[in-house]
């Protein structure tokens, strides 16, 4: 269960594009909100039990509000229709603390932000802190069709407008990434949020024209495929401070096995998304599953995401 800290009220809700509806959360009375930083995302109970992740896509140095955006999907896991469509103006709701695992870096000399679709929220919100704080960069926005861009408005008004370029696919303007990418020194970074295909792209591509791995930045939304029992084995965990082995089978995940003996591994996504649960690794081989880790961290094998990873060698020695 995540670490829910807070509770906000829903100030506005505003359809931002076809399927796409923002809210804006204001403290409630006699509280305030936390600073948030550029990529950083909070989890939202939608109704007890369901909790889902989004990134704030308003400017960081607003201190007032925090804006998410939602696209509405039918055919999800059903977080997003509930929270569209049962979530009003005037509820109050619970959210935790602001967490990034997608940040700025603040060397970079230039910044490239690619944004597919519904990822425009923390790119949006990164442009905005890298346009006050004069940092160069381009921003590519990637959407079916111009009713589909959210807060496409807001981006032609601002004023980083010139930095942006969009990329609609009823329009034939498709995105030219190896163009776009040829462009890369040591001091770059780059950024990418939309759909997994998206990401998978522009992750190949950089790497193909040669951008260092660990400066190309992601940020998923959706979990990678579930567990398919066929092909799954089990395997043990080892405690290190006590030495205790438990079993996982092969239908349940590490942190399942951690909770039902007493371990409390703070968890959110429970998807290998949101890097709540990442655990220290004293001796193993993990079998990394999560989308939080770079790769050069998940070749250390020193840490991984028990909410999904499982296991190469027949024991993981847990720093628990
Ligand atoms: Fe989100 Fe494990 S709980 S990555």
């Amino acid at each position: 269960m995540a670490q829910l800290k807070r509770t906000v009220k829903v100030s506005t809700k505003t359809v931002e594009a076809d399927d796409v509806t923002s809210f804006e959360f204001v403290a409630t009375e006699g509280s305030t909100l936390r600073p948030f930083s550029a990529g950083s995302h909070i989890d939202v109970e939608i109704k007890p039990g369901l909790i889902r992740q989004y990134s704030l896509c308003n400017d960081p140095r607003e201190k007032h509000r925090y804006l998410i955006a939602v696209l509405r999907e039918p055919k999800s896991r059903g977080g997003s229709v509930a929270i569209v469509d049962g979530i009003a103006v005037d509820d109050e709701v619970t959210i935790s603390e602001p967490r990034n695992h997608f940040a700025l870096e603040p060397t970079a000399r230039r910044v490239l932000l690619l944004a597919g679709g519904i990822g425009i929220t923390p790119i949006l919100s990164m442009a905005e802190a890298l346009a006050h704080d004069g940092t160069p960069f381009e921003m590519h926005y990637c959407a079916r069709s111009r009713n589909r861009a959210a807060f496409h408005d807001r981006i032609t008004s601002s004023n980083f407008a010139d930095s942006v370029r969009f990329h609609f696919d009823d329009k034939d303007a498709p995105i030219d990434l190896d163009r776009i990418l040829a462009v890369h020194e040591q001091s770059y970074h780059l950024y990418v949020c939309g759909p997994n295909s998206f990401i998978d792209a522009v992750i190949a591509k950089a790497k193909a024209a040669g951008w260092a791995a660990g400066n190309v930045h992601k940020e998923f939304f959706t979990p990678s495929e579930d567990l398919d029992l066929d092909r799954e084995r089990s395997f043990e965990i080892e405690i290190c401070s006590t030495g205790e082995r438990l079993k996982v089978e092969k239908d349940k995940s590490v942190a399942e096995v951690l909770g039902a003996h007493g371990f409390d591994i703070p968890l959110s996504c429970e998807q290998g998304i949101c890097g709540t649960c990442i655990t220290r690794v004293i001796k193993g081989t993990p079998d990394h599953r999560d989308m939080i880790l770079t790769d050069d961290e998940k070749a250390k094998n020193d840490q991984f995401a028990p909410c999904c990873s499982r296991s190469i060698s027949d024991v993981l020695v847990l720093d628990l």
